[in-house]
């Protein structure tokens, strides 16, 4: 890759290994791990490790061939059902990201027919949804782009660009589209508490690929498009329901309310994997609980008064109505409802 502003990859595969880059350690280190088996591939993704739907999905099919691997080694002749119960490890690793129990179920798929040695038919999937994944981003990149007005200012929440992808990203590809374009008066970032994947992942990033990003406190959004300074809110997902609505990070939902007070328009940026018809609207999404111990420390060092208990969803609903577009590498649907994304993924 020689763009200087798309030079991050976060997940490879390389001499017969999966390579994360541990996002724990970012921005201070860059420290690479190579899971060594199904269950610490499942840890990376539920420690946050590998975080971001996308990525989680392809480093899950990795995550796949190595419990292949270990399975035909094992019992050359009865692989197929400890591997199933393999993949379902790895599906249980978080709930709301619906792109990796899509992957897996393209895993579960091919395995259906295979014969012999698993290993190079499951590797030769991950590495097409890992293809797939980035051609996607590009394509999503040009469409969203083809949406903003030249001058505009944008804000964005959480970290959906290469590091959360199988690299370029959903809606920071679409802030990298529009940058190159020159359409972008400034990027501005929430710093996303309480895991800070904006201050520590989305800054690190665009930093790194010469984009300049001002970061902003979640709390600031109101102030920030109040005063006209963003013309749009550009966020991934999670998971999009059939009707539209779209679980993200938490925080998504807050900032969408106050950009239709205030006129502000939002986009949705996330690949077809992310579109679950089978989620009729977003209560049915589940959220994740992540351990309250997030919220009341910062760097392991306690913030909050010794004693107080938190309560830690790692995601909201952003209801369809306050969508102006979801974009896909499928195409874009303006002010989306279940008719519009039924036609959409058919
Ligand atoms: O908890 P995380 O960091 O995995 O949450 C990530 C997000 O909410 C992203 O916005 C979403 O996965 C889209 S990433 C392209």
């Amino acid at each position: 890759m020689d763009d200087q502003h798309d030079s991050v990859r976060a997940v490879y595969w390389e001499d017969d290994a999966l390579h994360l880059l541990d996002q724990r350690r970012l921005p201070a280190q860059e420290h690479w791990l190579q899971p060594a088996d199904c269950q610490a591939v499942a840890a990376a993704i539920r420690d946050m490790v590998v975080r971001g739907a996308p990525a989680i999905g392809i480093a899950a099919a990795y995550g796949a061939v190595i419990a292949a691997r270990a399975r035909y080694r094992a019992a050359p002749a009865a692989w197929r059902d400890p591997l199933r119960a393999d993949l379902e490890t790895l599906r249980q690793a978080r709930p709301t990201a619906v792109n990796l129990a899509w992957a897996l179920e393209r895993v579960a798929a091919r395995l259906e027919d295979l014969r012999g040695d698993p290993e190079p038919a499951l590797l030769a999937l991950a590495r097409d949804i890992h293809r797939q994944d980035v051609a996607a981003n590009r394509r999503m990149g040009e469409l969203g782009a083809a949406l903003i007005e030249a001058g505009s200012g944008v804000l964005t929440h959480c970290n959906t660009g290469s590091l959360a992808t199988g690299g370029y990203g959903t809606a920071l590809g679409v802030i990298r589209s529009a940058w190159r374009a020159a359409k972008l008066s400034a990027v501005f970032a929430d710093e996303t508490r309480p895991w800070l994947q904006g201050a520590r992942l989305t800054a690190w990033e665009l930093v790194r690929d010469a984009i300049p990003v001002k970061l902003v406190v979640d709390a600031a959004a109101a102030h920030l498009m109040q005063s006209a300074q963003v013309q749009w809110l550009i966020v991934g997902a999670d998971r999009i329901a059939a009707n539209g609505d779209v679980a993200n990070k938490i925080g998504t939902c807050t900032a969408a309310v106050v950009a239709r007070h205030y006129g502000v328009k939002v986009m949705v940026v996330a690949p077809a994997s992310s579109v679950d018809l089978r989620t009729p609207c977003g209560a049915d999404i589940p959220i994740e609980q992540r351990p309250p111990a997030e919220v009341l420390q910062l760097a392991g060092a306690p913030v909050a008064a010794a004693g107080a208990d938190a309560w830690n969803p790692a995601f909201d609903i952003t209801p369809a109505s306050l969508i102006d577009a979801i974009v896909t590498e499928r195409g874009v649907v303006l002010r989306p409802d279940r008719e519009k994304m039924t036609a959409l993924m058919s």
